[in-house]
């Protein structure tokens, strides 16, 4: 069944203490209360243990926000699939844009990544989407088609069902320019035909595509009140309680 999902995504802020505060306090305002999506924060690495020990993982779920593409041995600096899991992290962001851009993240890498979290039993929230210039030549189908196909469609559909899509326009990942609502709904019912055209149409309903790009309390039920549209990856807004929960609360 397909879920709405609010996810976080912490990236590189927050010390520990900071980290576990915030993860606390997000637990805390989500107690008792109901809400209509299942609440994801992704942390960096070094917080996973530590936050998964203040949420319950059922009202707050954890995540991270990359991992290895590799199993496990002498790859100095990485963390395994394997590792996050034993951490009680139940997602894993791959494919974000800034680790495509910063740091070399092909299809290819992603595609093996892809597969190591699912064995292990983690999440994916597989991020695809154009920069500027591809969204003003009008490629933006094309390209988040190529994402798609060369990181996802050789996975089984029974692991396709446990993939995450989050399409997140460069152009509006951190800039304030979100992508308006009725762009939102046009290229994720465009993604969700691509699915729809491997996988089948009862697949593709089923997938939960956010969308990720300067999302907030402002815009967040405007673009969650689309019908392909089934909730946001979170970046500045997630970091702190009163402008994350409004995005949470706007389903
Ligand atoms: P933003 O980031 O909400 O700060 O634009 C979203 C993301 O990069 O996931």
């Amino acid at each position: 069944m397909r879920k709405n999902i609010v996810a976080g995504n912490w990236k590189m802020n927050k010390n520990l203490q900071e980290g576990i505060e915030l993860a606390k306090e997000l637990q805390a305002a989500l107690n008792g209360k109901t809400v209509k999506c299942d609440v994801v924060i992704c942390t960096p690495f070094i917080h996973l243990a530590s936050v998964n020990a203040v949420i319950d993982g059922k009202t707050v779920r954890l995540g991270a926000e990359n991992c290895a593409d590799k199993v496990s041995g002498a790859y100095t600096g990485e963390v395994s699939a394997a590792m996050l899991a034993s951490t009680g992290a139940q997602y894993v962001i791959l494919g974000h844009s800034e680790r495509r851009a910063y740091y070399g993240e092909t299809n290819a890498i992603l595609k093996e990544k892809v597969k190591l979290a699912l064995e292990n039993n983690l999440i994916p929230i597989f991020c695809i989407g154009e920069v500027l210039e591809e969204r003003e030549a009008g490629k933006q189908n094309e390209v988040v088609k190529t994402q798609i196909e060369e990181s996802l469609f050789d996975l089984s559909t029974e692991d396709f069902g446990k993939i995450v899509l989050a399409y997140e326009p460069v152009w509006a990942i951190g800039t304030g320019k979100t992508a308006t609502p009725a762009q939102a709904q046009e290229i994720h019912a465009y993604i969700r035909s691509i699915l729809a055209a491997k996988y089948g149409q009862a697949v593709a309903n089923d997938t939960s595509i956010l969308y990720g790009g300067s999302a907030n309390a402002g815009n967040a039920k405007e673009l969650f009140s689309n019908p392909d549209v089934d909730g946001g990856l979170i970046g500045g807004a997630a970091l702190k309680v009163e402008t994350f929960l409004p995005i949470v609360e706007a389903f």
